[in-house]
């Protein structure tokens, strides 16, 4: 980083400011030093207007999000955009990679925009939990119209410069080298006063009954999130005030949304987004190249996987039991395809192409040329491990073979085999060619190269990969036991289970527990308890419903019930003789029956999960908390704007945590383990600190 990302140069009579803050030219303090300093410069220089240019790969990607953790550091953004805007000499913003946020409204300040075909412009503040803080919400409006104004702000979507320069965002799209197209244009205008954006309220207005039409979409689609809802709030502003009445508005509109535990956990979110790629293990590994990778087994997991690779551009060979089997597995991944042409998401001929990437087999001598193997069989260890031996045989002994068990030890589906530095464990979620995450499971003697390579695979792919220790579950799905059990509870007391998904939903969580065993299907969860029934302490309340339930060949939505009746095959309509098996239970228990509001069903799950997140912090089997928050962000539906479990924790405070997690415990003596570590973060601070 240089201390003056900004100089000013001069060629002929224009001002040439470059902006050069890699790796993406964010508006740090030094850097809206320099643009004010600048304005000054060109003021006093000869020249007739100024281009404004970025270094490096992107134009201006916005507000520095790591600076709003500092106090005030002056001079604010919307104060050097104004400066800008107030400048007697034409600025033209010359925009190639992405102009996003605070950098989209250094450029509405700039008098005219140009931009590289392959440009995109967007104002994403809304994904961070804030507005446009820096005349966002006022000037596009006064630009575009109100409409597209509120679906840009509002979604955070950023928009192509094709479309850009059809709302009237920008002048001109520079074919060729942009600068010498911006300065051609600014040699065009430079000596006409620079046209400043209407001061007075932005019009035409919508009408009463549209904005209230646009704030009720605007609501619906925000889900519990409150910044689309302030987004929208400050672009109306700006159909009532004048343009600098509208910026105060905006400002402090800003600074609320800023301060709140939604933007915190939404920034948090996004670091850690990135964070999660680069964990201590597998730095300064070099992954290998995959060039082919076989998949065995083309069921619904293995078609989804083999799906996802294809789509990163991989070859796979695809091995099932029989040559039949093969093509049901092919027909799926074609489904799949098929299902993105649709969606427009790729056109026939990608389709032909990948489908043409595709070899079938019957046999496991076809996984011989590949670099990397990845089994997706029935969750049973000896069928697994056969699967194993047999990639073993036909493979090279550095070929990686990664498992895609949900639960089981990877260390022992491999217990034998040649090199064990190349095994790991790889745990898509289902459909694997929808969901983003990736566990990136080290086994005992995973090398860092190998684990690299997993890392890499899952980008490739487009995925969030996580990396986790081995125990049962791994950490999603160990994680969603614990939450599972405690709602199991909550529903035997409360003799429920419509409030426990209700109180869940309003969390923020897509779907209630119950409601979403139903969608994933119960058998897995039955087969798992029937696996663990001899280990099970006996001290541990265990709940029968579930059992009863899969008894009685009630599998879910597939099988047109479970805990709910479907009789449209979607709808959860409430049953009475699940309620009438629960008080069976719960009377055979000896349950006294008990209620609990939402906010305390809501506290007593988060107390579980996150109890079982320390408990795996404590353990080594995720490395750091924010892993966990990627997991349950990117695999299991956990509201972004919450931040993940771990950060929710932090947010609402560790403290209280831990006094419902001892509320839990005391009513089921013998069935919780209260965390140390969570005592321990209750007293020093959270768990953010771990986070390094
Ligand atoms: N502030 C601080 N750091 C930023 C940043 C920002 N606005 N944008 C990106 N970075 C960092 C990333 O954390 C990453 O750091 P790392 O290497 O240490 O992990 C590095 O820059 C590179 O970022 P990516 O890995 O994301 O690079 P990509 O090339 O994949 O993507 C991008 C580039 C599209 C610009 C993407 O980084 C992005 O979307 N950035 C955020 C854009 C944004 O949200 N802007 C609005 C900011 S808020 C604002 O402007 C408020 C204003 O209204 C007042």
């Amino acid at each position: 980083m240089t201390d003056t990302p900004v100089t000013v140069a001069f060629d002929g009579d224009l001002a040439l400011v470059t902006v050069d803050n890699p790796p993406v030219n964010a508006l740090r303090q030094a850097v809206r030093v320099g643009l004010v300093d600048a304005v000054k410069a060109v003021e006093e220089s000869p020249a007739k207007a100024a281009v404004l240019l970025c270094a490096g790969r992107t134009f201006i990607a916005g507000a520095d999000i790591r600076e709003f953790d500092m106090g005030p550091l002056l001079p604010h953004l919307t104060d050097v955009v104004g400066t800008i805007e107030m400048c007697s000499k034409p600025w033209i913003a010359a925009i190639h990679g992405t102009a996003l946020g605070g950098g989209l409204e250094v450029a509405l300040g700039c008098h005219y925009r140009v931009a590289s075909p392959s440009a995109k412009m967007g104002l994403p503040e809304v994904h961070l939990g804030i507005l446009p803080g820096a005349g966002g919400t006022q000037r596009l409006p006064r630009i575009v119209g109100a409409a597209p104004a509120v679906e840009m702000i509002t979604t955070g979507a950023p928009v192509s410069a094709a479309k850009a320069k059809a709302m009237g965002l920008l002048a001109e799209i520079v074919e060729g080298d942009l600068t010498e197209g911006a300065k051609a244009f600014a040699r065009s205008v430079m000596d006409a006063a620079p046209p400043r954006i209407d001061r007075a309220p932005a019009r035409p207005a919508p009408t009463e009954a549209e904005w209230g039409a646009m704030r009720k979409a605007v609501e619906k689609a925000a889900k519990g999130q409150m910044s689309p809802v302030g987004c929208f709030d400050a672009i109306r502003e700006a159909f009532r005030l004048d343009l600098d009445k509208g910026l105060e508005a905006e400002r402090a509109g800003f600074m609320i949304l800023k301060n709140s535990d939604q933007s915190k956990a939404l920034r948090h979110a996004f670091f850690a987004e990135r964070a999660v790629a680069k964990p201590k293990a597998i730095e300064g590994a070099s992954p290998r190249a995959i060039n082919r990778v076989a998949v065995v087994g083309g069921g619904l997991m293995g078609s989804g996987i083999a799906t996802s690779l294809l789509q990163a551009g991989i070859p796979v060979t695809m091995i099932e039991t029989s040559d039949e089997a093969a093509a049901a597995g092919v027909g799926r991944v074609e489904a799949n395809l098929a299902s993105a042409v649709k969606r427009g998401i790729m056109g026939e001929d990608a389709k032909a192409k990948l489908m043409g990437m595709l070899t079938p087999a019957s046999d496991y001598a076809a996984a011989a040329g590949a670099d990397l193997a990845i089994e997706a069989v029935f969750e049973e260890m000896p069928i697994k491990q056969k699967v194993f031996a047999a990639l073993d045989e036909a493979m090279g002994a550095e070929a990686i073979l990664a498992t895609n068990t949900s639960y089981l030890n990877p260390d022992e589906i491999a217990r034998g085999l040649r090199n064990p530095a190349r095994v790991i464990g790889l745990h898509f979620f289902s459909p694997a060619h929808v969901m983003k995450l990736v566990e990136i499971v080290q086994a005992k003697e995973t090398s860092a190269e190998v684990l690299a390579t997993g890392f890499d695979l899952a980008k490739k792919m487009r995925k969030v990969g996580v990396l986790s220790g081995v125990c049962d579950g791994f950490i999603g799905n160990r994680m969603l036991s614990a939450y599972r059990r405690v709602c199991d509870y909550m529903m035997e007391d409360m003799r429920a289970i419509e409030p426990i998904d209700a109180a869940m939903r309003a969390f923020g969580l897509p779907m209630g527990p119950f409601q979403l065993m139903d969608l994933a299907g119960l058998q897995i969860g039955w087969a798992t308890r029937k696996r663990l029934a001899p280990t099970r302490d006996p001290k541990v309340r265990y709940v029968t419903v579930a059992d009863a339930i899969c008894e009685a060949g009630r599998f879910g939505q597939k099988t047109g019930a479970g805990w709910y009746r479907y009789e449209d095959g979607r709808t959860p309509l409430s049953d009475p003789w699940v309620l009438d098996v629960i008080e069976k239970a719960a009377e055979a228990a000896g349950r006294k029956k008990r209620s609990f509001t939402a906010d305390e069903i809501q506290r007593r799950a988060m107390a579980a999960m996150i109890n079982e997140g320390a408990k795996i912090l404590d353990e080594g089997i995720a490395a750091r908390p924010l892993d966990i928050d990627m997991v349950k962000l990117f695999g299991y539906g956990f509201p972004r704007w919450r931040g993940g479990p771990m950060m929710h924790a932090d947010l609402v405070g560790c403290d209280q945590v831990l006094a419902d997690m001892e509320a839990v415990a005391a009513d089921d003596p013998g069935s919780w383990v209260v965390s140390p570590l969570l005592r321990k973060v209750a007293k020093d601070g959270g768990f953010g600190k771990l986070n390094g």
